[in-house]
């Protein structure tokens, strides 16, 4: 069936641009996305919506995951969530290389697929694809009876609201929520996280709406600092793990939308190339909130910032250090790794959004772009 989006909904409610409307919308996107799939009291992830049980996921030998634009850096988190909590390997695809590779997709695979409008036709020929093969297909979408939704076998709606501009922003941490609820529910499933840990997941996750209202709180900071981005032509963006996956889709909003040359960089692989470009006054941006590579991430940091680079860093409000080393820091509220790009990635919106602004740019419909590409 169809639904009618709301006219109102599609107004810019005295934004001025959708974009930007949208980005604020982010705490009440990921609260309707949590509403109604975690029970509290037994600390466990519902998803009364999904068919995939205990017998059918223990059969599942590899995950796919494909995608196009920022629901494949969506993906890109998705491959370390889940194979951190249910213990099955992940590849993770860009929907238009994935359909023409023939890749090794047999009845045991489950392929998901994660599109916000559920149209994007090298998406839908992957799904479509994926269950030729036999595999079963969960969706994550935005738009309830798209193509996508309509013809996947399970799938998990991201309550994100419509979505107008073209660089996407709330429909991706919609997407991510939905990934840290799947891999919950197939921990679960699986026996593959402990109580504790989702207890622990649990409670980040029901934090996330408030410390992202917090983020958007500085909005006047970060629109101070995007007057000097504005100025740049090429910026590099570093991370590892997590931080690495939101600094792609950092990357691409900068791009999209501000028309600033970006790269984004895994930080262990600089210095096999992009270190040459490091020279004097160059932008980087510095994603350190994975504990786990925190050391090596700011051994990087050095290294850039021995060859004279601009750093701006993202970090936790507990880190006392970062801003000692840094140009200008700006801080997220803590919280575990896993489900800090929840909270990264707004920083980076806001920063590609008042750069776009600030170089008079078209922001909800950049140059050369479509919302959603359903051609080949
Ligand atoms: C277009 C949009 C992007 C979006 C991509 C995938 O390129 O401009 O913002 O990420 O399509 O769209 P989908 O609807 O499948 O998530």
């Amino acid at each position: 069936f169809h639904v009618q989006w709301d006219m109102e909904a599609a107004e810019k409610g005295g934004y001025d641009h959708f974009m930007i409307k949208e980005i604020c919308e982010q705490p009440k996107a990921i609260r309707d996305t949590l509403k109604g799939r975690l029970d509290l009291e037994k600390k466990k992830v519902v998803l009364k919506e999904i068919g995939l049980d205990k017998e059918a996921i223990e059969r599942i030998d590899r995950i796919f995951i494909t995608a196009c634009g920022t629901a494949y850096h969506a993906g890109l988190v998705g491959k370390y969530v889940i194979e951190r909590m249910v213990q099955i390997p992940v590849e993770v695809d860009i929907a238009s290389e994935f359909r023409y590779r023939d890749p090794l997709i047999t009845e045991n695979s489950l392929v998901i697929v994660i599109s916000q409008s559920g149209e994007t036709a090298d998406t839908l020929a992957a799904l479509r694809m994926a269950q030729k093969k036999g595999a079963r297909v969960l969706a994550i979408t935005n738009v309830v009876g798209s193509s996508v939704a309509r013809e996947a076998d399970d799938v998990i709606y991201t309550w994100a609201g419509p979505e107008i501009a073209v660089a996407s922003t709330k429909a991706y941490v919609t997407q991510l929520i939905a990934i840290y609820l799947l891999s919950c529910y197939l921990g679960q499933l699986r026996g593959t996280v402990s109580g504790e840990q989702l207890e622990e997941i649990i409670e980040a996750l029901v934090r996330l709406p408030g410390q992202a209202e917090a983020v958007l709180k500085q909005q006047t900071q970060i629109r101070e600092m995007a007057r000097r981005w504005a100025k740049w032509e090429d910026a590099f963006f570093i991370g590892r793990s997590l931080d690495y996956a939101v600094a792609m889709e950092g990357q691409l909003k900068l791009k999209e939308i501000s028309y600033i040359h970006a790269e984004a960089y895994a930080a262990g692989e600089l210095k096999h190339g992009t270190l040459a470009l490091i020279v004097e006054g160059v932008p980087v941006i510095v994603l350190a909130t994975q504990k786990e590579v925190y050391e090596k991430t700011i051994s990087n940091l050095q290294e850039v910032k021995a060859r004279g680079a601009y750093i701006t860093a993202v970090a936790f409000e507990s880190d006392q250090e970062i801003g000692k080393l840094v140009e200008e820091t700006i801080y997220i509220p803590d919280t575990i790794s896993l489900v800090a790009p929840v909270l990264t990635v707004i920083p980076l919106q806001l920063l590609a959004y008042y750069a776009a602004v600030e170089r008079g740019s078209d922001v909800d419909k950049p140059r050369n772009l479509a919302k959603s590409v359903t051609v080949e």
